[in-house]
């Protein structure tokens, strides 16, 4: 495989050019104040911008936010985003109210260089996620003019086959950006060789998600610890009762299966901390993990599991850790994914976070991020590299 990096397109020369740069600035909003809760996806492309601005290039930036439906939603804007990645460029952005529309025209045509401009919500736009490769290469075209080269930094949504991750690296000279390049270099190690042992801590909420990768891990991992709502459907197999704990009841005999084949690798949490409600103040107790009562549900994994799951980690080479113990938004039920942080962040292993949602509970917690050595900002698409997929954006990239 050989792609090409931002380094060789800087070597080019860039100053004065037109660089069109696919970013994953799809960050968690607050629902009542609109505000960008967590910004860590905006800082992990500051690193191939500045190189960009340092150069003099004209720099176009676009992304998606959310899941609009391929028409303008206001409340999927990227313009809180501008202003923010303003903030943290230490020079102001230009915002283009459409995507590829006078605005977006406009806007591009007025950068002098060194500048940055954010085109608004690339899924505004039918062709960007259309399964029609006519609709899809229409808008890509329509992209790929505003850039005289491409640099894909969204590593985020590298597995999506979509028009300005997959269609505008076929019509530009295209290298990866700096953060692809790392995450394909750290994630390339974990599904490679990686040190042994290596332990992979998994949660979430369903094991229908993480099916797929825990097939493929399998084979591969010392250990495997899985926390997280997935881990009742484990118990069930197990033959325990759940009580009103989440339970995906077509995938019990999947994860007894997994279990019987699992030779021992698969740990699960022993302790449950079970509540009365999905509530933040519902009253709630930690119970065994085979006496959890009939009308209470788990909503973290409790002391005992955290310290079996910490040593385990403890004699890890490699960790990679994807997915909350528990409802970590919710502080009575926090400790489980606190607890396996922290016990990660403490081994002298190469540790590696996977997940938007694992990556904001590590920066929710108030946890120290230069405790683990990756913080990946893909989650689906960590997976599905860790899954030993093809990935339509790292697809492109290559020659
Ligand atoms: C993500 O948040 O996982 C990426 O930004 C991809 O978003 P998507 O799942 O909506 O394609
Ligand atoms: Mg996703």
């Amino acid at each position: 495989m050989s792609i090409r990096n931002l380094d060789d397109l800087l070597a080019e020369g860039v100053s004065g050019r037109r660089v069109l740069v696919r970013a994953d600035l799809n960050v968690p909003l607050d629902k009542q104040t609109g505000e960008i809760t967590d910004d860590g996806r905006i800082r992990a492309v500051l690193p191939t911008l500045g190189a960009l601005v340092q150069a003099g290039a004209k720099v176009v930036v676009c992304s998606h936010l959310g899941r609009p439906k391929g028409a303008p939603d206001p409340q999927y804007s990227l313009r809180p985003v501008a202003g923010r990645l303003g903030e943290l460029l230490g020079a102001p952005v230009r915002f283009a109210e459409d995507t590829v529309g006078d605005s977006a025209r406009a806007t591009v045509d007025a950068l002098v260089d060194g500048q940055v401009a954010l085109l608004e919500n690339l899924r505004f736009n039918k062709g960007e996620t259309s399964k029609d490769e006519a609709e899809r290469g229409a808008f890509a075209d329509q992209l790929a003019a505003f850039g005289e080269a491409y640099v894909d930094d969204a590593f985020g949504a590298v597995h999506r086959k979509h028009a300005s991750v997959f269609d505008v690296p076929a019509r530009l000279p295209h290298v990866a950006g700096r953060l692809v390049l790392r995450e394909v270099e750290v994630l390339g190690k974990l599904a490679g060789e990686p040190e042994r042992p290596y332990v992979v801590v998994l949660g979430g909420s369903k094991v229908s998600d993480k099916l797929a990768v825990i097939e493929a891990l399998l084979p591969k991992v010392d250990r495997l610890l899985i926390g997280g709502g997935m881990c009742f459907t484990f118990l069930k197999a197990q033959g325990h009762e759940v009580g009103t704990s989440l339970l995906e009841e077509e995938m019990v005999e999947t994860c007894g299966n997994l279990l019987a084949r699992a030779d021992g690798k698969i740990l699960l949490p022993v302790d449950v901390v079970a509540a009365d409600a999905f509530a933040p103040d519902a009253a709630h107790d930690t119970v065994p993990a085979d006496g959890i009562p009939s009308h209470r549900l788990g909503l973290d994994i409790g002391p005992e599991t955290v310290a079996g799951f910490a040593a385990a980690l403890s004699q890890a080479k490699t960790v990679f850790w994807n997915g909350p113990m528990g409802v970590f938004e919710m502080p009575a039920f926090a400790a489980g994914t606190r607890g396996v942080a922290e016990a990660i962040t403490k081994t002298d292993a190469f540790t590696v976070v996977g997940g938007g949602d694992s990556a904001a509970a590590v920066r929710s917690l108030g946890l120290d991020e230069s405790g683990f050595d990756h913080i990946s900002t893909g989650g689906g698409a960590s997976l599905e590299y860790l899954e030993g997929k093809t990935l339509p954006g790292i697809a492109a990239l290559e020659n």
